[in-house]
């Protein structure tokens, strides 16, 4: 019975230390970045090109709760040097721009958050960009 306790302490205390572990680690990009792929195709599915389009209406809602989330998923990312925090940051911007206009669904938000779009997809790019060269850059180097 007591052997049994130990061994149940046991499994416990090393589940304990694991999920710890896990939550301790910072989120590398890739995993942060798979996580905005599918908030970011649900805002470029709202394109803005036929808002008043009765078969595929602008989803104001999905919008902004997409962009809201990707904006905290962004804060989560941890930086090595000041052009990836800057890159990052431009991003959290051009999605606090579609995430105010998609809330406010006043008129011309389609327009605005549409314009919006158009950064923040060059601004995720720009950093992939970035760090695509670095790599490649890094395995030319002896
Ligand atoms: C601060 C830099 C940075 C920003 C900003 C950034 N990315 Fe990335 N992203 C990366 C890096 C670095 C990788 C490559 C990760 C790897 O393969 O290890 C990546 C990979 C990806 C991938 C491939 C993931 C996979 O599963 O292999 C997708 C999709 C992606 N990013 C989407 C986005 C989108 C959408 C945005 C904008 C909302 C964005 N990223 C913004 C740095 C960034």
């Amino acid at each position: 019975m007591k052997v049994k306790n130990f061994f149940v302490a046991g499994i416990i205390a090393s589940a304990m230390f694991i999920t710890g572990a896990t939550a301790g680690f910072a989120s590398s990009d890739k995993e942060l970045c798979s996580k905005q792929k599918v908030n970011f195709l649900k805002i470029k599915m709202n394109n803005g090109l036929l808002p008043n389009d009765e078969f595929a209406p602008y989803n104001f809602k999905e919008v902004a709760g997409a962009a809201t989330e990707m904006i905290a998923v962004e804060g989560k990312r941890t930086h090595d040097d000041k052009t990836h925090a800057a890159i990052s940051k431009m991003v959290s911007v051009h999605l606090t721009h579609i995430q105010e206009a998609a809330a406010g669904e006043s008129e011309g938000a389609v327009e605005v958050a549409g314009h919006a779009l158009r950064f923040l997809e060059l601004s995720c790019k720009a950093c992939h960009k970035v760090y695509d060269t670095e790599r490649k850059n890094r395995k030319m180097s002896p």
